[in-house]
């Protein structure tokens, strides 16, 4: 069966670092409230790095480390939803960075579940026989999506941008579950800022992301072990196979609960939240470059991915390194 390997990580994240004193002189918080919370001590804000351009250098490094010639690959897809510019989308602007001058490229609006629902499309590609070669990127700029002023939300995103290179090879197939619950779409929310006909106070009120944090948090907590179990269930593998549990990077007391309803040890669990917070669609491909770089993957090992995040929306795979 043909699946698509990675063969190439990249990531970027803005040199620029806010940690929780810094918040504490914008919003009423502290630094031990934050990480009791949530496991966050730092984020990466953008200063004059635009999210494509951070989607373009993490690509650029996913497809040096790969070998692979730009002109071999046949498709990008960028996972984003604060992009600066709508038109043109990210993935064209990377394909331009990085001299991919015969892939297509488009972009995917999914907010933190985008990187893993890119990586399916992109394994349903080349599962299917269709494209050999594909970019995915995770890239966003959550600091101008995010009301600077609102404790409850600010402290808990960071920028940047995570890729990796897709080769179709003869291997398992990727095994997908995704799902999405429009009702709940309330519970997580974020406008687009360029209606002209939308009161312009409310506008600019409702603009930045609003959410009900315990909300979300209870959704993850029990969608995200129900979406892993699916996958299993689909793939004949059993928990104890799995290696790694590569899971959004949103909260640290919401990875320990799905491990504690997997009843699976932590350590499988690998964190990076408290140095990038929640890069939303980027946190994903950002873990995973990380761990690669570090030479934590071996050949064969069985990994699982999952996201969550407004739509509400959630996806997972198994996928074999
Ligand atoms: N610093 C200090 N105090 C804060 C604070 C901050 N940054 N943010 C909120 N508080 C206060 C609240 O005002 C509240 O005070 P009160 O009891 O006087 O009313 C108190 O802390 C508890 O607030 P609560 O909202 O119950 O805290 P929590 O334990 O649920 O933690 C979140 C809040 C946002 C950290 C948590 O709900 C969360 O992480 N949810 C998931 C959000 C998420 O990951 N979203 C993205 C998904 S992709």
């Amino acid at each position: 069966m043909i699946t698509g390997k990675i063969c190439g990580t990249g990531s970027y994240v803005p040199p620029r670092v806010m940690d929780n004193d810094d918040m504490a002189k914008l919003v009423d918080t502290n630094d031990e409230w934050i990480r009791e919370r949530t496991g966050i001590a730092r984020r990466h804000i953008a200063k004059e790095e635009t999210t494509s351009w951070m989607a373009g250098q993490a690509a650029a490094r996913a497809v040096e480390q790969s070998g692979i010639a730009p002109e071999e690959i046949d498709m990008i897809i960028v996972a984003t939803s604060s992009s600066e510019t709508i038109y043109p989308c990210a993935a064209c602007e990377v394909q331009k960075e990085i001299g991919a001058v015969n892939a297509v490229g488009y972009d995917l609006n999914a907010a933190c579940t985008g990187f893993v629902l890119g990586f399916n499309t992109a394994q349903a590609y080349i599962q299917a026989g269709i494209y050999r070669t594909i970019l995915v990127a995770g890239a966003e700029s959550m600091s101008h999506m995010i009301d600077w002023t609102d404790r409850g939300t600010c402290i808990l995103f960071g920028d940047g941008a995570g890729a990796v290179l897709l080769r179709a090879q003869e291997g398992t197939p990727v095994r997908m579950a995704a799902h999405s619950d429009g009702k709940k779409g309330p519970a997580l929310t974020g406008l687009s800022r360029h209606r002209k006909d939308w009161d312009l106070e409310e506008e600019e009120k409702n603009a930045y992301i609003q959410m009900d944090g315990q909300g979300v948090f209870k959704f993850a907590v029990r969608k995200v072990p129900e979406i892993i179990e699916e996958i299993l269930e689909q793939s004949n593998v059993s928990l104890e196979e799995i290696n790694y549990f590569i899971l959004h990077q949103a909260n640290r007391r919401i990875i320990e609960a799905v491990a504690k309803r997997l009843k699976t040890d932590i350590s499988r669990f690998p964190m990076n939240l408290e140095e990038y917070a929640n890069t939303s669609a980027a946190t994903v491909p950002i873990l995973l470059d990380e761990m690669n770089r570090k030479g934590m993957f071996k050949e064969g090992q069985k990994l699982i991915m999952a996201g969550f995040g407004a739509g509400l929306t959630w996806a997972g795979c198994l996928f074999e390194w």
